[in-house]
């Protein structure tokens, strides 16, 4: 459930109609809505209150909006980080560095450095590598860290290949059967104080057969590594719960996800973590657009929209779908080709639509644009970075500015022997 719908026939997020945002900062723009962001946070921790101990850290990646932070943090969320960039967000929205977790293959020294210093919560090790870096950089500092082992479970998630991450052949975590090994060399590190593990096979999940199979392959794990003699007191099961982007369509939400987790983690005495992100914001954010011209193709028309790949690639990247609407219908519907001004083909977000009928000048939205949105945004075709706003009720404000293509010209030089 969403805050955008139709009030005397305008698209209206909350209690703003959208030409109000599109008329004072222009098109494209993301609009946030906060009473969305707010009740999918506490819809998600209330479906896992099924559970003894919970700890919810926020995907930030789907959205790092600084304003959608500050809500998420307002929620009581703690933050799910893969960058410095990232943690550096999350302490800068009043997210408690205890609430921090670090994810990412790629963790530099320097940023495991920065993560020790602020006194980040946990750090999820992707490799045994990456573990004896992290010790001896704590030891330097006189510190010990606290990790979780991330374990690839080589189970396949049925998401799209760009976006699965728990097969054997991904490069995420640990192999599943040199898990418990690592875990006890990583354990005698007197930099690191292992507590748990970690999970996450993927996003846009839309069934709850792989996320249950590759918990029940984790709580085999954590029981070999406890009778093996070491402590496991957190399992972390990731993020990766899909969400509809299609109008009507009905897919497993946080109810029977947070029903299937408690059964599975029933007997495992341990805090469960979670990691969730488009759950969160997907369906709290749509992309604005305005038409910019209606010309004639060989099969259907093309729709050139003011958006385009650089300010939502989630269409050329991944072929994904995302519902697109005027903002103030007039009844008609056709079928059209949704395409952006970039000079490559796959600068298109539908072809052979069943729409609603727009002309030039119209505005419209992509809908489900919340995560994985503006956070992927480029300027590609040197277009401008896309801005960002907020809802409250009657109340918005603009969360990110359109950075215009001088200021990037701007940070460029020439040298001086061209
Ligand atoms: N935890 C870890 C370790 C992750 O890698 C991710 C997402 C999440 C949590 C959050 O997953 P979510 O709940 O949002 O599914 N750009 C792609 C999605 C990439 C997801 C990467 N990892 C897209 O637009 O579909």
């Amino acid at each position: 459930m969403d805050h955008f719908s139709y009030n005397s026939g305008v698209l209206h997020a909350e209690e703003v109609p959208l030409p109000a945002i599109a008329a004072a900062v222009g098109t494209p723009v993301y609009v946030y809505s906060r009473a969305t962001l707010t009740r999918h946070a506490r819809v998600f921790r209330e479906a896992l209150s099924g559970i003894a101990r919970v700890e919810i850290a926020f995907a930030v990646k789907s959205n790092p909006n600084l304003a959608v932070l500050r809500v998420l943090a307002n929620e009581g969320y703690g933050a799910d980080v893969v960058s410095q960039g990232e943690m550096d967000r999350a302490l800068a929205a009043g997210m408690a560095a205890e609430a921090i977790v670090f994810s990412g293959v790629g963790k530099t020294g320097s940023e495991l450095s920065a993560a020790l210093d602020a006194g980040i919560g946990q750090f999820n090790l992707e490799s045994e590598e990456e573990g004896v870096e992290l010790a001896e950089i704590a030891t330097a500092k006189g510190l010990r860290a606290v990790c979780a082992l991330r374990v690839n479970p080589d189970v396949d998630a049925g998401t799209h290949a760009k976006i699965s991450t728990g097969k054997a052949d991904n490069k995420f975590g640990v192999a599943y059967d040199r898990a418990a090994a690592i875990y006890g060399r990583l354990s005698s590190l007197p930099g690191l104080e292992m507590r748990g593990l970690a999970v996450h096979i993927g996003s846009q999940i839309t069934t709850l057969e792989p996320s249950r199979a590759a918990f029940v392959k984790m709580g085999e794990l954590m029981r070999a590594i406890r009778v093996a003699g070491h402590t496991v007191s957190h399992m972390d099961l990731g993020g990766g719960l899909g969400v509809p982007y299609r109008a009507g369509e009905v897919l497993p939400g946080p109810a029977e996800y947070g029903a299937m987790v408690a059964d599975v983690v029933r007997d495992w005495d341990a805090t469960i973590c979670f990691e969730p992100g488009r759950v969160i914001t997907g369906n709290s954010g749509v992309l604005i657009t305005e038409v910019i011209r209606v010309k004639p193709g060989a099969s259907a028309p093309f729709v050139v929209v003011d958006a385009a790949m650089n300010d939502l690639v989630r269409p050329a990247m991944y072929d994904a779908w995302h519902d697109f609407a005027a903002v103030a219908p007039s009844g008609e519907r056709f079928t059209a080709h949704i395409v952006g001004p970039i000079c490559e083909s796959s600068d298109t977000f539908a072809m052979n639509r069943e729409t609603d009928r727009v002309v030039a000048g119209d505005l419209a939205v992509f809908r489900t644009a919340g995560a994985y949105g503006a956070t992927m945004a480029n300027t590609y075709n040197s277009r401008p970075l896309v801005p960002e706003t907020m809802v409250d009720g009657a109340k918005w404000a603009v969360v990110a500015d359109r950075i215009q293509p001088a200021t990037i010209l701007a940070a460029e030089r020439v040298p001086e022997w061209l």
